[in-house]
């Protein structure tokens, strides 16, 4: 029984990749609808790959708008393989 729950846990973090998505909520939307502190893209709107470059991006200093050290400060901690496996856009 422990078992069992332990490695529905451990698929169930796998499966969303090691980045907590629910801290990103609170400016991008529960569903990523937002323009965080109104100014990002609609994030629902771009595509995974598009996010990937984004995330990898912000985190190298290579992309982003006037805003990117707010974005930097969300994926720093994160490798790129995390960033590329986030699930995020469409
Ligand atoms: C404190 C508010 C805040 C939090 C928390 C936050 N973001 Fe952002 N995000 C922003 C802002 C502001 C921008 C636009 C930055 C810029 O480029 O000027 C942005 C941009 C983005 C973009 C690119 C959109 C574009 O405009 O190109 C993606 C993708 C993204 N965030 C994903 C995330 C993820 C994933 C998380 C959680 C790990 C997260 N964000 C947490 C505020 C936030």
């Amino acid at each position: 029984m422990n078992k069992i729950v332990l490695g529905t846990l451990i698929c169930g973090v796998a499966a969303f990749g090691a980045v907590n998505l629910g801290a990103c909520k609170g400016c991008h939307g529960a569903d990523w609808e937002k323009a965080a502190l109104g100014k990002s893209k609609i994030v629902k709107d771009m595509s995974k790959a598009e996010v990937t470059k984004a995330l990898q991006g912000y985190k190298a200093g290579t992309y982003g708008g006037s805003m990117a050290g707010v974005m930097k400060g969300q994926v720093a901690k994160y490798s790129d393989a995390d960033l590329s496996s986030t699930g995020v856009g469409k």
